[in-house]
């Protein structure tokens, strides 16, 4: 008699599964679904089913692959949507605000770049180290350097990572050795989006670094390279300080506000995320809302440089998309956990009430909506690609001596958000394998 199996198509993944459909600011009891007892099935890299394992819709004898992480938590992979990977060099730096930290630190660190060595080295570095930490997709900046951006798309291939990064354009008010022109900056970003935009799981940024750094010319160039493919993005840095406020009202006179600067040149839409996007007049959070277009809260960096506190509640009012930013080097720590515990504090400081569930929200299918990567990432709805995160909630003992006194999710995920660190991720999953897999 022919013994004819059936082939064993998926892998099934085991444990406290955690995932967002909704907001819970404005979908309060439909935003999240929670499993304890729960199977993650997968097959070829993407969600067949979320659920209790009793209702788990293939037969064991289906199953090639199990990945049995009872006693952990497993969400979808962190999304940060603001980072500098050429960065990390200057990670804690002391300075009193934003720019003096460029000029003293942040510049010179970039200007090795312009070495392609300098450039892979960090790259594996960068997602190593994101990895790490449980981050699987983040919006990028790179240097002005094409290779820059090169070097870390290569990687992100590599790695099979859903990744968006774009080189730098800045052409004044900048070191020599970190400026291009309007011409360079069209022609090698062109040549960037030709090579990378839409292949794989990679994404392309058009990048003007913050309006201090651009002429008219260069955001002008900026506004037409939005035009030369589909879904590009465009990434840049939105009202932080004060003196770079000041500087950008002398620079552009005729601008209504910081942000209508880049509406002048057809850079605010659905596809845009602004960073920081701190000290904003009521007009600028209207245009915001209409445009469709993100900001990325990146509490950490705004508080280390003293540049103020985002105003949670007016995003909010105005539903403005919002992700989690780490913003390193600005930033202080690669953990989406810090980032969160930073937001909260922020919130304190303005007396707006901050959830544990809102800030996992943030940073999974906020981050992914923001980026307008909904339809891909950011949750464990049916299809989506399996990048998911393993969490120990009790990896340290401190944080196991407080659980024990935990009765509710919303309590459990604050322990988590306010003690975890790298420590708490016991794996990364890309694409359904693992990645990163915590040491023993
Ligand atoms: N604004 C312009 N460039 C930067 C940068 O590298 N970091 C931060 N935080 N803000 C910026
Ligand atoms: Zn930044």
């Amino acid at each position: 008699m022919l013994n004819i199996q059936k082939p064993k198509r998926y892998s099934a993944v085991k444990g406290d599964i955690l995932y967002f459909t909704g907001d819970p600011r404005c979908e309060e009891s439909t935003a999240w679904h929670h499993h304890p007892d729960g199977i993650l099935l997968l097959e070829e890299g993407r969600v067949c089913f979320a659920g209790p394992a009793s209702e788990c819709p293939v037969t064991q004898e289906s199953i090639a692959t199990w990945y049995d992480y009872t006693g952990h938590l497993i969400m979808p992979g962190f999304v940060d949507t603001h980072i500098h990977p050429p960065q990390l060099s200057v990670i804690a730096s002391n300075s009193t605000e934003l720019l003096h930290w460029l000029d003293t630190y942040t510049f010179p660190a970039e200007g090795q770049f312009s070495d392609t060595t300098v450039c892979e080295e960090a790259a594996t570095f960068f997602f190593d180290e994101t990895l790490k930490n449980g981050t699987t997709t983040s919006l990028a900046m790179a240097t002005v350097h094409a290779q820059s951006a090169t070097a870390l798309f290569r990687e992100a291939e590599r790695r099979n990572l859903r990744f968006i990064t774009g080189k730098t354009l800045m052409d004044t008010h900048a070191p020599d050795f970190l400026t291009d022109t309007p011409k360079s900056a069209f022609d090698e970003s062109l040549a960037l989006i030709e090579a990378w935009h839409g292949r794989g799981r990679l994404g392309y940024a058009v990048t003007p670094r913050f309006a201090v750094t651009s002429t008219r010319e260069q955001l002008e160039v900026a506004g037409a390279l939005l035009g030369q493919a589909e879904g590009l993005h465009l990434h840049t840095h939105l009202s932080e300080n004060h003196g770079e406020i000041e500087t950008v009202k002398q620079m552009f006179p005729e601008a209504k506000n910081y942000l209508d600067v880049y509406d002048r040149f057809g850079l605010v839409g659905e596809r845009s995320l602004f960073a920081h996007a701190i000290h904003l007049s009521d007009a600028e959070y209207e245009r915001l809302a209409m445009s469709g277009a993100a900001i990325s809260f990146c509490p950490s960096s705004n508080l280390f440089l003293g540049s103020g506190l985002f105003r949670m509640e007016k995003a909010q009012a105005h539903r403005i998309p919002l992700g989690m930013g780490s913003d390193v080097g600005g930033g202080t720590s690669l953990s989406p956990f810090h980032t969160m515990a930073e937001g909260f504090k922020v919130c304190q400081l303005c007396r707006t009430p901050f959830t544990a569930t809102t800030a996992f929200y943030l940073a999974t299918l906020g981050g992914a909506r923001s980026l307008g990567l909904a339809a891909s990432i950011g949750s464990f709805e049916v299809g989506k690609e399996a990048d998911f995160v393993v969490i120990d909630p009790n990896a340290t003992p401190m944080a196991a001596h407080r659980n024990e006194r935990a009765e509710t999710l919303e309590e459990r995920l604050f322990i988590l958000m306010i003690l975890g660190d790298d420590r708490f991720i016991k794996a990364t999953h890309i694409m359904g394998e693992p990645s990163y897999t915590r040491p023993a």
